[in-house]
């Protein structure tokens, strides 16, 4: 490695650890006080932007409709039945484990894994709520704690965007994907290449 790739890889790291730093506070503080500002859509209002059933919204505990910080609807293609192994990645407060769960039933089962261990604590507290239980794993995106196809269906909803690995990221997900499995994600894309100045912005980077 030569000394300017080596300052490369540095930076890299540093601005990651910054941006994981990040993404923990963001995501910690719409969980513990969703009436705050943020420069994003989340709770109710976004849900009923997306198009999330106005019932699932009314029936789900009301702490995890408020932290809701998705940023689409997973579940508008997602083709959940009954029995299935459902894993929900950056599963936040749970709303949307919440409603996957709902449509697995007893016989199937829902697997939260969140890099934030508040966090997926919340998600099971909520689904607990409801009389459905998620169970939530600490863990990274880029490092699914499961093991290889293990899951029939993986929902997703703003979260790759907030890896500095998304190959890394998508890698992980077939790799614990039953043959034949399906992905349902939502998340942000840009057609344009970002501005250094947005890209190096952990504040941005984390929402
Ligand atoms: C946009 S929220 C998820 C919204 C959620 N689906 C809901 O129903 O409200 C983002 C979540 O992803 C988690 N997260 C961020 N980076 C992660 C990573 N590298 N691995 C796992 N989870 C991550 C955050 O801790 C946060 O809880």
């Amino acid at each position: 490695m030569t000394q300017s790739t080596a300052t490369m890889a540095d930076t890299q790291a540093s601005l990651e650890a910054v941006i994981k730093g990040e993404v923990l506070r963001m995501y910690q503080e719409v969980a513990d006080k969703p009436e705050g500002e943020f420069h994003f859509y989340h709770g109710r209002e976004a849900a009923e932007m997306f198009g999330y059933d106005p019932e699932w919204l009314d029936r789900a505990p009301a702490g995890a409709v408020a932290s809701f910080a998705g940023v689409g609807n997973p579940h508008a293609r997602s083709d959940l039945q009954p029995g299935e192994v459902v894993l929900d990645l950056g599963s936040g407060a749970g709303l949307d484990g919440i409603i996957a769960s709902w449509q697995v039933g007893s016989t199937g089962k829902v697997i939260g894994v969140d890099l934030n261990p508040a966090m997926c604590l919340k998600a099971q507290a909520h689904a607990e709520a409801t009389g459905t239980t998620i169970e939530c794993h600490e863990g990274r995106m880029e490092q699914i704690p499961l093991p290889d196809d293990s899951v029939d269906a993986i929902i997703s909803n703003g979260v790759i965007n907030l890896s500095f690995r998304k190959r890394r990221v998508i890698q992980e997900m077939f790799r614990v994907l039953k043959p034949g499995g399906r992905i349902s994600i939502t998340d942000i894309v840009s057609a344009r290449q970002l501005a250094q100045s947005i890209v190096n912005d952990p504040k941005l980077w984390a929402s």
